[in-house]
């Protein structure tokens, strides 16, 4: 088939998509010109789409693959569970087991609930946050993504007409036909600023079931959270009586405890997803026993009724315990080490060019910004129409090179890369930085 012929395929499945799919698509952020680009198979760190093209595979599917793809243990072990069976309305051992690992991996987890996505993860630890503390409001940092549910939505994606003043922000619905109700009940906070998030919580301190933080939250740029924000937002969350609800769906693969490790904190609650199903739908909610008790079946009176169809079935968990127990700390180590080479090597790169650029990042993870300086918050990080026409000039270029993105630029590593695929990228880096300061 030649080249012409497959790009016909690929533009033929886009129209036959547009027809089924709103917009031809099930998830707007695979959304590219003139088309998605379509995975024909993937192995380790390299994709190829439908025209035969390999890629080195940063994206990995939003950072949910920390072993790359098709990981031969995984394999291995998903293919001999698929024969005896997907999903029981029966309990079974590989849940427990799973649960086992990570109480002991996580230090703020005494007990935890297996469930089939980051998002129903978030939902469940505010919930559990409401049935603890009787109080209806969450609080939640500006511009924050903690997946697809109301109330974390809010403010998810404010613009500089909407957001309001800095003092207080505004709260911003991402879904019209949001209820009012649902946005009376979140609170919104500026990242890194403790002075004003302190202020403000102090407003609703009756009301309060939680606060809601990412300690590297992507969408705000993909820097790491003060300790002294944090550890201000902890201190008033004891003081009064509401709970810390870590998001770390993403940050797991920071540290082996999860990057609240290195901040000496214990949430009472911790949201996980992604790389803990080992490249198949899964979430989790752990944390302290008490709390986590508001969901116990046994209880006298039940506070949290609590099911889910797929929640802990077999495959999700027997693929995510292979994941961790890969993904040991030694592995981490090297994996952030890595990407440290990579942060550098970007760094040298926009140096060299003189490119109007920065990037941001921490452990296996990097965001590169159309901007002189890296953003400390949300209302930093939002991107002239100028800036986000150069972003995607370059993105556009990373990938006609041979590099799949995630579509703000940002990258993650994945276990079966060396300094060979993070040199190439810096390579690309180069010349995509000469691409968009020329534009300029
Ligand atoms: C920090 C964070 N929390 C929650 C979610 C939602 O996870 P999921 O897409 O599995 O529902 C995401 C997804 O990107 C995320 O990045």
């Amino acid at each position: 088939m030649s080249t012409q012929d497959v790009a016909t395929q690929s533009s033929e499945l886009y129209e036959r998509a547009l027809k089924v799919l709103p917009g031809g698509v099930s998830r707007n952020t695979l959304l590219r010109d003139p088309h998605p680009a379509y995975a024909d198979q993937a192995s380790g760190c390299h994709i190829v789409d439908l025209e035969g093209k390999s890629r080195i595979d940063f994206a990995n599917n939003m950072a949910s693959l920390v072993h790359g793809h098709a990981d031969p243990d995984i394999v291995r072990a998903v293919s001999a569970q698929l024969e005896r069976g997907t999903a029981y309305t029966m309990a079974t051992e590989i849940e427990v087991r799973y649960a086992e690992h990570l109480c002991s991996r996580i230090e703020s987890f005494d007990k935890m609930r297996f469930v089939n996505s980051g998002t129903e993860a978030v939902m469940v630890g505010m919930k559990a946050a409401r049935a603890w503390t009787g109080r209806p409001k969450i609080a939640k940092v500006e511009g924050a993504y903690h997946g697809g549910y109301d109330y974390v939505e809010v403010s998810q994606a404010p613009s500089p007409a909407t957001w309001g003043n800095r003092d207080r922000p505004r709260n911003v619905p991402l879904v019209h036909g949001t209820p009012q109700s649902a946005l009376s009940d979140v609170v919104i906070l500026p990242f890194n600023d403790p002075e004003r998030a302190i202020k403000i919580l102090d407003e609703h301190c009756e009301d309060l079931a939680c606060v809601l933080l990412d300690l590297m939250p992507h969408r705000v740029g993909l820097q790491l959270a003060d300790p002294e924000f944090v550890h201000a937002i902890r201190d008033w969350t004891v003081r009064h009586g509401a709970l810390l609800v870590l998001d770390e769906v993403v940050t797991f693969r920071c540290e082996h405890g999860g990057l609240q490790a290195r901040y000496d904190i214990h949430p009472d609650l911790t949201a996980l997803g992604k790389m803990i199903g080992g490249g198949f739908p899964i979430g989790a909610i752990g944390g302290r026993s008490e709390v986590m008790d508001v969901l116990n079946p046994r209880a006298k009176r039940v506070l949290y009724p609590h099911s889910g169809t797929f929640s802990a079935n077999p495959i999700s968990t027997t693929a995510g315990l292979i994941a961790l127990e890969k993904f040991d700390a030694e592995a981490i180590k090297r994996l952030n080490t890595l990407t440290k080479r990579l942060l550098l090597g970007i760094e040298d790169a926009i140096r060299k060019t003189g490119a109007r650029a920065c990037v941001s990042g921490g452990g296996s993870m990097i965001r590169v910004h159309i901007k002189e300086h890296v953003p400390h918050n949300y209302r930093e990080v939002f991107a002239s129409p100028e800036e986000q026409y150069r972003l995607k000039v370059l993105l556009d270029h990373l990938f006609d090179e041979g590099f799949l993105m995630i579509n703000t630029c940002a990258a993650c590593l994945s276990t079966p890369m060396t300094e060979v695929e993070v040199d190439a990228l810096i390579s690309a880096f180069v010349t995509g930085f000469e691409k968009i300061t020329e534009t300029a």
